[in-house]
C-alpha cells in the first residue's frame, strides 16, 4: 500500500497551527455543518434494532433510491432490485475489484488525476491500477491487458471537473466493448455551481443519454457524506445494473458488509427531502464565492472546480510551495501530488469550513 497522504502534511499542519487567529484547515473534505434534524430524526426513531439488518437494504431504502434518481439524477424507473446500500462509499471503492473477483493479470481503470482510493482497490485485488480519461486511453490500456473495471468521477475529486453527457457515453460504448465495468463515483452531483437547474446538470452514468437505456455493467456509486453532512453516518450506496448488484450482493452477505439498520433509515429519509440539500449547496456556494474573491487577490487561477466541495488552484508554481505559503498564513490546504504527478502544480482547497473560519482564511491572504 502507499503512505496514507494526509500524514505527510504534519509540517504544513503544525505551521498552520502556530497562526495567532488559530489554523483554518481545509485540506480534508469533511463536512462541518450540522446533520440535518429531519435525518438524525429518523436515525434515532429506528434506534430499537436487536435484529440483524438487510445487506440489500430495505425495499422502503431500495425504493427511496429509485425515486431520488429519477427525481434528482434523470434516471426514470430504476430497478429497487438494482440498489446496494455499502458503509459510505470509500469501502465500495476500496473493494470492489476484490468483490468482482478481480487479481492479477487485469486492468483497473481510474482518472488521471484521482481519488487515491480506486488506486488502492486495484491494489487491494493484486490486480493493475492504469490511468485512464479518454477512449485513446482506455484503447491503449486494452492493447497491455484486459480492463475489466473502468472508473468515472464525476464531478471530480480534486479537479470539480464534470464529464458531460457526450464523454461518459464514448467511455461507457468504448468500455462495453472491452467488456469492463463501468463505476462512476458521482458524491459530488449535487453540489454544481453551474446553477440550480434541475434535474442535476451533472449527469449520471444510469441517465438514459449515457447509457442508451440499457443498464448492463453500469454501477452508480453515491454517498450521502457530503449532501447531506452525514460523513459520521457512513450512508451511501451503489445503483445500476441489477444483475451486477446481485453478485455483489451474494459477495457482501458472506462478508457481514452491512448497513446498521438505524443508517438506513436515515439514508432513506435524507433521499426524501430536498430541502436540506439545497440549503448545504447554498451554504457552500457562499464559502466558494468569499475564497474564490481571496484567492484572486493572492494570485491563484482557479481551474475546472465547476462542481464538488474543492477549489482546485494553482499560481503555476510546485504545490508544495504552495501549501507552505498557505500553511504561513494558518490555512491548511492538500497538494494536488497527492492525486497524481499530474496534479503536482495545484493545491486542493475544501470548502468544508464555517462561515467563520472561511472568513479568516480570506482575510490573511
Ligand atoms: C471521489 C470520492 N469518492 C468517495 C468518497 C468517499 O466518501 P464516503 O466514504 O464518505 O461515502 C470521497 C470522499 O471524499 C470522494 O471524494
Amino acid at each position: 500500500m502507499p503512505d496514507f497522504p494526509w500524514d505527510s502534511l504534519a509540517t504544513a499542519a503544525a505551521t498552520a497551527r502556530a497562526h495567532p487567529g488559530g489554523i483554518v484547515d481545509l485540506s480534508v473534505g469533511t463536512p462541518v455543518d450540522p446533520t440535518p434534524e429531519v435525518v438524525a430524526e429518523a436515525l434515532r426513531a429506528a434506534s430499537d434494532a436487536p435484529g440483524y439488518p438487510q445487506t440489500w437494504g430495505t425495499p422502503e431504502l431500495r425504493t427511496a433510491v429509485a425515486a431520488w434518481f429519477a427525481r434528482r439524477r434523470g434516471v426514470p424507473g430504476l430497478d429497487p432490485d438494482g440498489v446496494l446500500p455499502t458503509v459510505g462509499s470509500k469501502e465500495l471503492v476500496a473493494w470492489l475489484p476484490t468483490l468482482l473477483g478481480l487479481g492479477p493479470g487485469d486492468l483497473v481503470a481510474h482518472p488521471r488525476i484521482a481519488y487515491p482510493t480506486y488506486d488502492v482497490g486495484a491494489r487491494l485485488a493484486g490486480a493493475r491500477p492504469v490511468v485512464v480519461d479518454s477512449v485513446d486511453d482506455l484503447e491503449r490500456a486494452a492493447a497491455e491487458g484486459p480492463v475489466r473495471l473502468l472508473w468515472l468521477n464525476s464531478p471530480s475529486n480534486p479537479t470539480g471537473r464534470v464529464l458531460d453527457v457526450a464523454e461518459m457515453a464514448a467511455l461507457v460504448t468504448a468500455a462495453r466493448s472491452h467488456g469492463a465495468v463501468v463505476a462512476s463515483d458521482e458524491c459530488y452531483a449535487e453540489l454544481s455551481w453551474a446553477g440550480a437547474a434541475e434535474p442535476s446538470p451533472v449527469p449520471s452514468v444510469l441517465d438514459p443519454r449515457v447509457s442508451g437505456g440499457d443498464l448492463d455493467g453500469l454501477l452508480a456509486v453515491y454517498s450521502l457524506s457530503k449532501q447531506s453532512n452525514l460523513a459520521g453516518y457512513r450512508a451511501a450506496f451503489a445503483a445500476g445494473d441489477p444483475v451486477l448488484v446481485r453478485e455483489l450482493l451474494q459477495v457482501r452477505k458472506h462478508a457481514g458488509m452491512i448497513v446498521p439498520a438505524p443508517v438506513q433509515a436515515a439514508l432513506t429519509a435524507a433521499l426524501a427531502d430536498d430541502a436540506h440539500v439545497s440549503a448545504q449547496r447554498e451554504r457552500y456556494r457562499s464559502r466558494r464565492a468569499v475564497l474564490l474573491e481571496a484567492l484572486g487577490r493572492a494570485g491563484f487561477r482557479i481551474d475546472d472546480s465547476a462542481a464538488g466541495l474543492y477549489l482546485w488552484a494553482t499560481r503555476d508554481e510546485a504545490s508544495a510551495e504552495s501549501v507552505a505559503w498557505f500553511a504561513e498564513r494558518g490555512v491548511l490546504v492538500a497538494p494536488g501530488s497527492f492525486y497524481g504527478p499530474a496534479g503536482a502544480r495545484h493545491v486542493r482547497m475544501a470548502l468544508t469550513a464555517t462561515d467563520e473560519r472561511v472568513a479568516a482564511a480570506a482575510a490573511r491572504w
